[in-house]
């Protein structure tokens, strides 16, 4: 038979992971490591996520399962898998999740020299309507010696050694960097690996689609509203922008690197600092999105320059294409 479509020499995730540590000078492969076991985490974490919407369709979720175990909270398990995975690849001497209040420290005996920050799903909120959700991570080197602490992970995200995403929607994706641009790969459940799917991924320029929760207007800053009324109303005869908020950030920010355009979760007068969490939610995400040409603010600062003060601190979070971000800008000049 024609098995002349069958690709016998792809570009998995890991043989991708494996080639860029190997031309890295001086590099002993522990980060190779570290990024191997967060892949392993993911892929059970994709499982997870589709047998869930099974689950859901049978009404078992919530429940117990069959064995009459409790059937652990998709967020937790997800949250069990990172950890468990990280502290395995030997690799790891701390990491911050926003499930965890506290610093999760590797035992001594299983450290090495990186940090991880991580949500290990995002999004959570949109698990019982089947929607998309994510899993985000940034990875630093370890500042301290000795025992690590907190100060090891809030560095700027300027210091980022790796980050990424991966998204759980129609196929599994994940976006990765190492600081030399962005690519995308696809998981093909059918092999267990993730596949290179597209090289040094760009953002347009400019978009045509503003994302945010808008159901907030009463409570954002007057440029915030002045901004989105140009968005709707153009004076100068262009088209208005199209809406699109899933509510899961990564899918709306995947949708913003594929289609260009702009994500905001601004402040608000009932949270000052926005909603999204700097260290797993927003550097990350940042690093993604500026090493895709785009741009990540807060609205007064560059979101990789912010000086982290706590693990789990909030900041206002505005990205996208760099020409429709630098025009929300010049709205916040206005009112300043
Ligand atoms: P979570 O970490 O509790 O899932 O919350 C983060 C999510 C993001 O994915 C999304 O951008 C945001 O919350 C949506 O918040 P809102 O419902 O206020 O629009
Ligand atoms: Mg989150």
């Amino acid at each position: 038979s024609d098995q002349s479509a069958f690709e016998t020499d792809v570009w998995t995730l890991t043989r991708f992971v494996i080639e860029t540590g190997r031309q890295a000078k001086g590099a002993t492969g522990e980060l190779t490591q570290l990024i191997n076991a967060m892949l392993t985490a993911i892929k059970a974490i994709s499982s997870a996520v589709r047998k869930a919407g099974l689950a859901h369709l049978h009404g078992l979720a919530g429940a117990v399962n069959v064995t009459g175990d409790d059937v652990k909270k998709l967020d937790v398990l997800s949250n069990d898998l990172v950890i468990n995975m990280l502290q395995a690849s030997y690799s790891t001497c701390c990491m911050v999740s926003e499930e965890n209040k506290e610093l999760i420290v590797t035992p001594k005996e299983k450290r090495g020299k990186y940090v991880v920050c991580f949500d290990p799903l995002d999004g959570s909120s949109n698990i019982d309507c089947l929607a998309s959700i994510g899993t985000i991570f940034a990875i630093y080197k370890r500042i301290s010696e000795g025992e690590p602490t907190d100060k090891d992970a809030l560095q700027q995200g300027n210091n980022i050694v790796c980050a990424g995403y991966a998204l759980y929607g129609s196929a599994t994706l994940v976006a990765l960097s190492t600081g030399a641009g962005v690519n995308f790969f696809t998981l093909d459940p059918a092999v267990g690996e993730f596949i290179l799917t597209e090289r040094s991924v760009k953002i347009k320029p400019k978009g045509k689609i503003y994302s945010l929760n808008e159901g907030y207007a009463k409570y954002f800053h007057p440029s915030i509203n002045e901004y989105l009324k140009h968005k709707k109303y153009p004076e100068d005869g262009s088209s208005p922008y199209g809406a699109r908020y899933v509510g899961s950030m990564v899918s709306d920010i995947h949708r913003t690197i594929a289609y260009g355009g702009i994500f905001m979760y601004p402040a608000n007068e009932k949270s000052p600092k926005g909603k999204l969490r700097l260290l797993y939610e927003c550097n990350p995400i940042a690093f993604i999105i500026e090493q895709a040409g785009g741009l990540a603010t807060s609205g007064t600062q560059r979101i990789l320059d912010v000086q982290p003060e706590s693990l789990h601190q909030r900041v206002p979070f505005v990205v996208g294409s760099p020409d429709d971000v630098n025009e929300y800008l010049s709205f916040v000049k206005k009112f300043s």
